[in-house]
């Protein structure tokens, strides 16, 4: 099977492409390098650096080629920046995704794979969240991932194309062998920036609000590890493969932790004190976001393998100890 993976220099998409070529897909990296790293690419995987943001190019730089399904990791992902910037969300998020689309429709590439959030529920009424919660996205940048999610039941709808939306939520740890891991130009996801300050690249870091009802007043998250969700891309892959479906699920572990349980977690995994503050709520922060992954478990047989915080820090770990700077390039 051939396989366009946009943005496969990025955290998940490196990790799904890895597992990718260990598997012998046929895997080609479209990604423009501009939040990415040209390293985190597998050695086995054709690289094509593109913007999606430029149609022509894409038509240019991919003329020719055939492949059986796309992948959609490349976007603008920042929660707290599409709120100041919505217009880099709603625009261009919608427009990678509007060109990516329009180029397969003229390919007849039909097979649809999307990188979609749990920011898609906002600051959900019930926990777990299933797939039938309601949707209410949480920021702009919630509200361009709706916006895909829209644009492709339309294009189902009118079989055009078969697609899957991944509805991740909060993606930790590292590949098995450390060789790749986390390295966001601007980190704002709790596991690195806390081992951020385990490795003193960081004086402290703040947890914003202390005071939410939940069991130590601290915000309570579902991490779940990127191998897993890679494994998740792979089984959505062969269904769509094998089936003529379209559909959605919701990616976590299942399991709930919060922001001082990872503090504390990190200080036990790497032996080192991790200096934090208490500030206040961040708008828009929801107390708990916990998913249910029943659907995906029930219907594709995903199960994730690391199934604990331990698991999931002490992975992630591995590759911040011995990559303190990240990738070089
Ligand atoms: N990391 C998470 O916890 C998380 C949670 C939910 C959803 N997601 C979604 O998963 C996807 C991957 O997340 P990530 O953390 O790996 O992000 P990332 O920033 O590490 O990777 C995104 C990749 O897309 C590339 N890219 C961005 N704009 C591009 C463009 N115009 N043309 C070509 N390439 C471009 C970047 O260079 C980068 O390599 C995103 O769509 C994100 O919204 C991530």
């Amino acid at each position: 099977m051939k396989v366009l993976v946009t943005g496969g220099a990025g955290y998940i998409g490196s990790h799904t492409v890895k597992k990718l070529c260990e598997l012998g897909f046929d895997v080609t990296v479209l990604d423009n390098l501009c939040l990415g790293h040209v390293d985190a690419i597998d050695k086995n995987a054709t690289f094509v650096q593109a913007d999606l943001l430029d149609k022509n190019g894409i038509h240019r730089k991919l003329a020719n080629q055939k492949f059986d399904a796309v992948i959609h990791f490349a976007a603008n992902s920042l929660v707290g920046e599409s709120v100041e910037k919505p217009m880099k969300y709603i625009g261009d998020n919608v427009q990678m995704a509007v060109n990516l689309l329009g180029w397969m429709q003229e390919n007849n590439i039909n097979k649809f794979i999307l990188s979609s959030t749990a920011n898609l529920f906002g600051k959900p009424n019930k926990i777990p969240i299933d797939e039938d919660t309601e949707i209410i996205p949480g920021s702009p940048y919630g509200e361009s991932k709706y916006i895909i999610e829209r644009m492709l039941a339309c294009l189902g709808g009118s079989n055009k194309i078969t697609y899957t939306s991944l509805r991740y939520f909060n993606a930790a740890g590292a590949y098995k062998d450390a060789s790749i891991g986390e390295d966001h130009k601007i980190e704002t996801h709790l596991i690195p920036l806390v081992i951020q300050v385990a490795l003193g690249k960081r004086d402290k870091i703040t947890i914003f609000g202390d005071d939410y009802e939940t069991k130590d007043g601290t915000c309570i998250r579902d991490y779940v590890h990127v191998s897993d969700l890679a494994t998740a891309h792979i089984l959505a892959l062969k269904h769509l493969g094998d089936n003529n479906s379209s559909t959605v699920y919701n990616l976590g572990s299942g399991n709930g932790y919060s922001v001082k349980e990872v503090v504390d977690a990190v200080q036990k995994i790497t032996g080192k004190a991790v200096k934090y503050e208490v500030g206040n709520r961040r708008a828009g922060d929801p107390p708990m976001l916990i998913a249910s992954s029943n659907k995906i478990k029930k219907e594709l047989g995903w199960v994730p393998k690391y199934d604990n915080l331990e698991k999931i820090i002490s992975s992630a770990w591995e590759w911040h100890k011995n990559n303190p700077n990240g990738f070089r390039h």
